[in-house]
């Protein structure tokens, strides 16, 4: 297993696949997935919706819904010095947590907030029942809810959307993990909301030294939160690197295109639907590159070609064969 050089990765994440198995047909949503994260980064996660986003970092946390099956790839972690490989059951609300996009369908409606909150404490670090209440409490306040004494016994919907959002916050940070998968955490809410949320999760990553993979719409938010992207497509991540270096030189013409897409960044303005055609069908991807049949610049050799992530520098991979093709500014 080979680092980076300037790296001290704390999740390598290897020729992750998963597939599913529709009526006989195997369908592979997520496609040799290979990242590393960084202590302490926020790595942001793109691409249109159906590109294995959401089941790549189910996949990490052994969360899988039924009939979806990892069949490969490793997936280490960090302990100390020494990299081992993740077992995602025991990981799961110890080291890493996740926060999903619909707090609404995520939240257990039967239970009382502070209890919700307080699971992790006395399940995961056997605290008292009590004392997990008194700290759940506390937590609801380090995320910002007002009046959380009487919030606590608030159930879930009573709360607004942002209160719910806050509320998986605190459960996350209750588990102690310091691994947060944030998948589209603010989609399902207001713009001036989005924005506290998102604030939230970097104050909070700040003060206790997280790290964050986010899955967003929102290329303004990765540019803006984000020291590193992975951008996916039909389940293979297609392109990796720095934000800043990658928006500002895409290496492969599908991130152009995204980038293309959505021109001025600005906030909430980008959901990447913009792109002509469509995705391709799970069932029936084109062979090689699997963006080639929307690509303008594809040729004969993208149909057999390898479609791994190649390094072009230092910290940055692509997995175009002519990346050199966008670099030398050919418009798209
Ligand atoms: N539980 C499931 N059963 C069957 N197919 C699924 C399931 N979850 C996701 N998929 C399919 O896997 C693909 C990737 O889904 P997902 O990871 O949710 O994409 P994203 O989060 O990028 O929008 C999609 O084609 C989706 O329809
Ligand atoms: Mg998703």
């Amino acid at each position: 297993m080979v680092e980076g050089r300037m790296s001290k990765p704390l999740l390598i994440v290897e020729d992750l696949r998963v597939e599913i198995n529709r009526h006989g047909s195997i369908v592979t949503p997520v496609d040799e997935v290979s990242f590393e994260l960084q202590q302490g980064e926020i790595l942001g996660l793109v691409g249109e919706s159906g590109s294995g986003k959401t089941l790549t970092l189910k996949a990490l946390m052994g969360l899988l819904p039924p009939g979806v099956v990892q069949v490969g790839g490793s997936i280490s972690s960090r302990s100390g010095d020494v990299l081992q490989p993740l077992d995602p059951e025991k990981a799961r609300g110890r080291i890493m947590a996740m926060i999903f996009q619909e707090p609404a369908t995520a939240l257990n409606p039967l239970r009382r907030v502070r209890d919700l909150i307080a699971e992790p404490f006395i399940v995961g670090h056997g605290v008292a029942r009590n004392e997990a209440r008194a700290k759940a409490v506390a937590l609801m306040r380090a995320v910002g809810i007002p009046d959380p004494e009487q919030r606590s016994r608030a159930y879930p919907h009573q709360l607004s959307g942002g209160l719910r959002q806050r509320v998986m916050i605190a459960m996350a940070l209750a588990t102690e993990s310091t691994l947060l998968l944030c998948d589209e955490p603010t989609t399902a809410l207001d713009v001036t909301i989005q924005d506290q949320i998102l604030g939230l999760l970097v104050e909070l990553k700040r003060e206790r030294d997280l790290t964050l993979v986010l899955v967003t719409h929102d290329l303004a938010v990765v540019s803006e939160l984000c020291d590193r992207v992975a951008v996916m497509y039909a389940g293979r991540i297609v392109e990796t690197g720095a934000t800043a270096d990658v928006f500002a030189n895409p290496g492969h013409p599908y991130t152009a295109a995204l980038l293309a897409a959505v021109p001025r960044f600005e906030p909430g303005g980008g959901d990447l639907t913009t792109i002509g055609g469509s995705p391709p069908d799970l069932r029936n991807v084109p062979s090689g590159c699997r963006f080639r049949t929307r690509c303008q610049y594809a040729f004969e050799e993208c149909a057999t070609a390898g479609h791994r992530l190649t390094h072009v520098a230092d910290e940055r991979q692509t997995a175009c064969i002519h990346p050199a093709w966008i670099e030398r500014g050919v418009a798209i």
